[in-house]
């Protein structure tokens, strides 16, 4: 594989000092920035909000800008600090305890921050659902961790199939309720009355935060479970990735109902005290340099597809916007094509810096941090208090430039600590002589970087070579007329498989025999004659997750005719 190596940043830290951290790390040394250090007792917003909101130098400080079509509000952290405290007596007063499973089904809003903080201040578990679930999806997510209070809004409570659900006793509206009909509680009446003043819940550090639900290729939603220790985990990689400091402002452009959007945009930036911005609503080329603009976001945390649609979008666009505050980038969800890398460097004169980590990992592992060297297309390397390898099926380590398994070594702060109800799904994390493995198939190289090469499932085997799809894809999206590709192995009785590309073509191209020649050919010459398209297809668009990961696996199920399993995540 070809590498581009661009020139180090001139960042705050310089490589010399992470390669040092690297060598005495002590993550019980990160924990002594929290007072729980001290009591032994320990609460996530204690630590994110009102520890600032008691700080005479930050209280004053703006933590929440939050703005949608019909609404633009800002929260400093002394507000903040008031209305998770209402929030927090709202619970207490319906009966919520340490220990009890709140979900959280709504779009975004500063009642979802408030009720979320609110939640985690009475010590109950929070669990997040992304708007766009339907019946099914919540059905399955309520009834597996038996949650006992939901907050969500008039539109969406009509998904919620109560008859299913007899844990589930106590639902606030937000957004208009009439006269508590039905029994639901009107939470933004109830928020206005409640008192300002609530003594959070002190718990254990083991003690239980969060619940994020995500698919894996087969089977049922699993629930990854988390604890207020990864705090210690969200608190350094905000210092150190997300390079956040005081005056800045900070955007990641994710849902809470994601893990990124809770861990990087929820926990990390407020406990590490930088103003944060939300924007609600769907995404827009227009609206998201806007708000780049009007808020002088100097750190901004999105992903490849949202890149890529501004990509899509072309630079003529941008003229319109001053985007001079930024001065760091990333990204995290799936593979960055070395492509985006490129227009990111000629459209903010930044390098967007690649991230790697998953629900279950709770914070970032493999990164690339601000002073590194980046190599376009690698995923970075392990942050110091992480040891990742590459191991074969037995669980030997591999010596670089060998594709194997992403494993990494147990443990690590924000490691999860359960698959809700799933004892035997959690223990096959640990198979492979107790490394905890990803599913990921990657290789090191001999410095030391990481280069993602597909999920493990989705490795094609072509005529006795492996091929990563995603190195297909980032070549595809090269050629002009390609805005998206999804490629996967079709089974081939001569070949084994042969590799089929799935293509959505950008704005002013239409499809005919003659571009998937040419787009076959581009491959070939650009990449190799073994791994260039033998198939392509024209979509208009193809199927991702609500977070933007292309689903090769449905793409694989289309072909063969095949059932396409959960298609809870998938975008409509
Ligand atoms: C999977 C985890 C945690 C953030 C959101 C995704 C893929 C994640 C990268 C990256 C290539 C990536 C992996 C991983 N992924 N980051 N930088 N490059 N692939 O969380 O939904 O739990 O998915 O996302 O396949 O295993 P998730």
């Amino acid at each position: 594989m070809k590498v581009q190596t661009l020139p180090p940043t001139d960042g705050n830290y310089n490589l010399q000092d992470y390669e040092e951290a690297k060598q005495n790390f002590d993550w019980s040394e990160i924990e002594k920035q929290f007072s729980w250090h001290e009591t032994g007792k320990v609460n996530m917003a204690y630590e994110a909000i009102d520890r600032h909101a008691e700080n005479p130098d930050k209280q004053n400080q703006v933590a929440l800008h939050y703005l949608d079509g019909s609404r633009k509000e800002e929260y400093t952290f002394a507000d903040m600090k008031k209305y998770t405290n209402k929030a927090a007596n709202v619970m207490k007063e319906a009966g919520i305890q340490k220990g009890d499973r709140v979900f959280i089904f709504m779009s975004r809003s500063p009642e979802l921050y408030f009720a979320l903080l609110g939640a985690i201040k009475v010590g109950a578990i929070v669990g997040p659902l992304f708007e766009a679930f339907m019946e099914g999806a919540v059905r399955d997510r309520l009834e597996d961790s038996e949650a006992k209070a939901l907050v969500t809004t008039p539109q969406l409570v009509e998904r919620v199939p109560f008859d299913d659900l007899p844990n589930l006793e106590t639902v606030f509206i937000h957004g208009g309720v009439d006269d508590e009909k039905g029994g639901f509680l009107d939470f933004d009446a109830r928020l206005q009355q409640a008192g300002s003043d609530f003594e959070p819940e002190w718990v254990d550090r083991e003690d239980g935060l969060i619940l994020h639900y995500t698919s894996g290729s087969t089977g049922k939603p699993k629930g990854v479970y988390h604890v207020h220790n990864a705090m210690i985990q969200h608190y350094q990689t905000a210092k150190w990735v997300l390079d956040l400091k005081d005056g800045d402002v900070y955007w990641c452009t994710a849902d809470p109902g994601w893990v990124t959007g809770t861990s990087y945009g929820i926990f990390g930036p407020w406990l590490a005290g930088v103003t944060n911005v939300v924007r609600g609503g769907r995404f827009s080329a227009q609206d998201w340099y806007d708000t780049l603009d009007r808020y002088n976001v100097s750190v901004w945390y999105s992903a490849p597809t949202a890149f890529r649609m501004l990509m899509s979008a072309g630079d003529e666009l941008m003229k319109d916007y001053d985007l001079s505050s930024l001065r760091h980038i990333l990204s995290v969800g799936e593979p960055l094509n070395p492509e985006v890398v490129r227009w990111g460097e000629k459209a903010f004169n930044l390098r967007i810096h690649d991230t790697w980590w998953m629900t279950e990992t709770g914070a970032m592992m493999i990164c690339n941090y601000p002073a590194m060297t980046i190599k376009a297309g690698s995923m970075g390397k392990p942050i110091p208090g992480v040891y990742g390898a590459i191991v074969d099926d037995q669980g030997n380590e591999l010596p670089p430039n060998r594709m194997g398994n992403l494993a990494i070594k147990p443990t690590w702060p924000s490691m999860m600590r359960a698959i809700w109800n799933r004892k035997e799904k959690f223990d096959s994390y640990f198979e492979l002589n107790g490394w905890y493995v990803s599913g990921d198939s990657a290789y090191m190289d001999e410095d030391g970087y990481f280069w993602f090469q597909g999920r493990v499932d989705d490795v094609i085997m072509t005529a006795g070579e492996r091929v990563g799809p995603f190195e297909v894809e980032s070549k595809l999206v090269e050629h002009p007329a390609v805005g998206e590709a999804g490629v996967i192995g079709k089974p081939d009785p001569v070949r084994g498989e042969i590799i089929k590309a799935f293509v959505a073509l950008r704005e002013g191209y239409e499809p005919s025999d003659e571009l998937k020649e040419e787009i076959q050919s581009f491959v070939k010459k650009e990449l190799a004659g073994h791994v260039a398209p033998k198939e392509i297809e024209f979509r208009k668009s193809l199927p991702k997750t609500r977070s933007g990961k292309i689903m090769r696996r449905v793409l694989k199920a289309w072909e063969l005719d095949l059932p396409t399993g959960d298609l809870s995540t998938m975008e409509d």
